[in-house]
């Protein structure tokens, strides 16, 4: 079912028995896109996470029940992600419900696929369908919902960074042309192209891997790596995927954050060799991700990466997948 933005369309569809509970998916991200650090990433068309909320008569934000976190993430709603959020955006709105959740986890924690960000993102979403639905005055245009899912990420990491956020809520390839003001530009991308994600069994905390980074670089860097950032947006922008792989290079973050992933040298070297356009960190890591011309070679790519990380016995989980269009959606 697509999401519905308009409110008064939702509550039309919907007709006079309006369902107080909802269920939406939203998607795992791949941030950063090389060279664009903190301002570009894209979402992918699974994994992502679930979030099933009911409207409640009393305020305030209740985590029921949380599956597939093996335990790992806390119910308290200050303190959760999927519940921060909701609360400011409730509280934000006047809103003279409540709401309870139950997150179904459904992609690793601190594997650099923008788990934090899509548990938000499909929170924020619910709340503010059911909001359209109940108060619909109080209901948000979606890309409103951006500043909270931010907060989100300052919660899980200490960063309001909104590289993985953004293409969460908005679906596609989203670049943060500013953060203050906020500004943010949905780049078009080519049909055929394709996201390789492969997630090693390795954990790397955003939290840790943006302390090691270092708070300085040298010009010559940085004129290296704006050249690759305007090179990959004209690149998506024209469908070239030649000038999209030349411009996949990061001479800043990937060479300081790459000894936190086993064998990172060798799965790149194997998905350049098996026809990637380019490859890098997706994220903070440790998962690794790579762009390819067409579903085949993607697929090549990720067989290639695997027997990389497999000659460490390092295991892992391959995703191939188009650009996600579409973002979050309603699933019940
Ligand atoms: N831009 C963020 C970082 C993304 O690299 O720290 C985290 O997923």
């Amino acid at each position: 079912m697509p999401f519905q933005h308009d409110a008064a369309q939702s509550i039309k569809q919907k007709g006079p028995t309006l369902d107080k509970k909802i269920r939406v998916f939203a998607p795992a991200t791949v941030a950063n896109v090389a060279c664009g650090f903190d301002i570009m990433g894209f979402a992918i068309e699974h994994p992502g996470d679930e979030v099933e909320m009911t409207l409640t008569e009393r305020k305030g934000v209740v985590i029921s029940k949380i599956i597939g976190d093996e335990g790992k993430l806390p119910l308290d709603a200050d303190k959760n992600t999927v519940g921060i959020v909701v609360k400011y955006l409730l509280e934000k709105v006047r809103s003279k419900y409540g709401v309870k959740i139950t997150l179904y986890k459904q992609m690793p924690l601190g594997s650099g696929l923008g788990s934090s960000a899509a548990s938000a993102v499909a929170s924020l979403c619910a709340a503010n369908e059911l909001l359209a639905r109940y108060e619909p005055e109080k209901a948000l245009r979606r890309e409103e919902l951006l500043p909270f899912a931010m907060e989100g990420e300052r919660l899980a990491c200490g960063s309001a960074h909104a590289d993985n956020v953004a293409p969460a809520l908005m679906g596609g390839f989203v670049l943060i042309r500013s953060y203050d003001p906020l500004d943010v530009v949905r780049i078009p991308t080519p049909e055929a192209l394709r996201a390789t994600v492969i997630h090693p069994h390795v954990e790397v905390q955003t939290r840790d891997a943006r302390s090691i980074l270092r708070k300085q670089i040298s010009l010559k860097d940085a004129i290296v790596q704006w050249g690759n950032t305007a090179g990959l947006v004209a690149g998506l922008w024209q469908c070239d995927f030649d000038l999209i792989g030349r411009s996949m290079q990061d001479v800043i973050i990937e060479p300081i954050r790459s000894i936190l992933i086993p064998g990172f040298d060798a799965v790149k070297a194997n998905a350049m060799y098996a026809g990637a356009l380019g490859c890098g960190i997706s994220g903070s890591g440790p998962s690794v991700f790579a762009l390819s011309r067409n579903q085949e070679i993607a697929e090549e790519v990720g067989r290639k990466m695997q027997n990389a990380f497999g000659a460490l016995n390092i295991d892992s989980e391959v995703y191939v997948s188009p650009i996600n269009r579409q973002g979050p959606r309603i699933i019940e």
